[in-house]
């Protein structure tokens, strides 16, 4: 019998956030299963079997690894799935940190030129060399971070050929690997400059230009939209996401991040895949976000970096049947944060889920809010191998020792890719 990719052994805790179909919802996110004394087997890099310990030599059957872990002391789970970012970007903005921490507002200084159209002065700037090179440094550190599937969004384009270079971009870094990627256009993320005066004139080029050069080009999976005071109105964001889901890109919306708008309204209108930030979300919309099965994203990173305390009623969305999900947001305006072990702890403390939930919401569930909740997001037979063995005597610890990394070893597809 031919051998094996990799045995996975003495676990103090195992967490397969395995069995049944779709994303964890309701009291389902605290209710998973915990394999004590976990073991499992992968082989051509998905998982084979997973139990305990005790039964492991009658799985493997005389069967040799090709990479042996002893997982002693740590918990094993899948790679965090990390659901939003906006990889690629070029420069920082740390003049706009220090304008927050002196008072200014996030929304104050977008209104002033700043914000997200200072990155995209910088990245028209950018050749593609220069972002891939900064792109690939970031996948490591969080690769090493834990993270093992990662959706990179365009958006600091505006323009066709840039936004066509962006997604170039992510789709070069897909192929390289080992992260699996999942690409997602947003040209909708604000009105550029040179359009200030005729926003609606914009929306149009998204419409006509973009959205069929995009298709074209075949990268993209996902159309998203920022709707929000100072970037796209609900009316604009319906007229971008009908032309997209038209055109055959599945959908995903920043909104309520700051306003409600209605935007949760529109995402379960439009039977979007995922309505991310929710920090402002209304009870009546989180009922058509739940009816919908819209799986709502919430980063507790942006709320944290903005210093504005504003975090998602993510009690209330669980108790209302929205099927939630965790991701860090990575940008360089309202998260500087790559770490999902970080957003791990601000779940916690700041949006009272309890470590198994949050847990949860950062593995299975964020792998249907990008599209890969058949493959990744669980310790399951059949599923990816993407394991994580994490320092620790218990699935508690993780974001209870907070700001270090538990990271002891990132597996993906069966391979190791990163070990402490
Ligand atoms: O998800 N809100 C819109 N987009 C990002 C911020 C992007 C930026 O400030 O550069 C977000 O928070
Ligand atoms: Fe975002």
């Amino acid at each position: 019998m031919a051998n094996v990719d990799l045995v996975v052994r003495n676990a103090a805790e195992l967490l397969p956030f395995a069995g049944g179909a779709g994303p964890l919802i309701g009291d389902a996110l605290r209710g998973v299963e915990i394999v004590r004394d976990g073991a499992l087997i992968a082989a051509d890099g998905v998982i084979e079997w997973v139990g305990a310990t005790g039964d492991l030599s009658a799985a493997l059957a005389g069967r040799d690894a090709a990479h042996e872990v002893d997982a002693s002391g740590a918990v094993v789970m899948p790679g965090f799935v990390d659901c939003h970012t906006h990889i690629p970007f070029s420069k920082g903005r740390e003049v706009e940190f220090e304008m927050r921490i002196q008072g200014k507002s996030y929304l104050e200084i977008a209104a002033a030129g700043g914000g997200i159209l200072n990155s995209v002065s910088h990245f028209r700037e950018t050749p593609n060399k220069r972002l891939l090179e900064l792109s690939r440094h970031y996948l490591k550190e969080m690769l090493r971070s834990g993270s093992t599937t990662i959706e990179c969004k365009t958006g600091y384009g505006l323009a066709l050929e840039h936004e066509l270079r962006a997604l170039e971009v992510i789709g070069t870094l897909a192929g390289e690997g080992p992260c699996a990627i999942v690409p997602t256009f947003l040209g909708a993320h604000m009105i550029p400059a040179e359009y200030r005066d005729d926003p609606d004139a914009y929306v149009e080029v998204i419409i006509e230009e973009m959205i069929p050069a995009v298709v074209r080009q075949g990268i993209a999976r996902y159309c998203d939209v920022f709707i929000e005071e100072g970037a796209l109105s609900v009316d604009q964001a319906r007229r971008v996401l009908t032309a997209a889901k038209n055109a055959g890109l599945e959908l995903k919306l920043h909104v309520d991040e700051f306003n409600p708008l209605g935007g949760s309204a529109l995402a379960a209108e439009l039977g979007a895949v995922s309505a991310d930030h929710l920090d402002a979300v209304t009870g009546r919309e989180a009922t058509l976000l739940a009816s919908a099965g819209v799986i709502g994203v919430l980063m507790p990173g942006v709320n944290y970096f903005l210093g504005n305390n504003a975090y998602a009623p993510a009690r209330r969305l669980v108790e209302a049947s929205v099927p939630i999900a965790l991701a860090t947001d990575f940008n360089p305006g309202s998260c500087m944060c790559h770490s999902m072990e970080m957003i791990l702890s601000l779940a916690c403390t700041q949006l009272r889920l309890l470590p198994i939930e949050a847990l949860a919401a950062a593995t299975r569930n964020a792998a249907y809010a990008c599209g890969v909740g058949e493959r990744a997001g669980r310790l399951q037979v059949g599923y990816d191998a993407d394991v994580l063995v994490m320092d620790g005597s218990s699935h508690q610890s993780i974001p209870y020792h907070f700001g270090t990394s538990h990271v002891r070893e990132v597996i993906k597809s069966g391979v190791s890719r990163y070990r402490d």
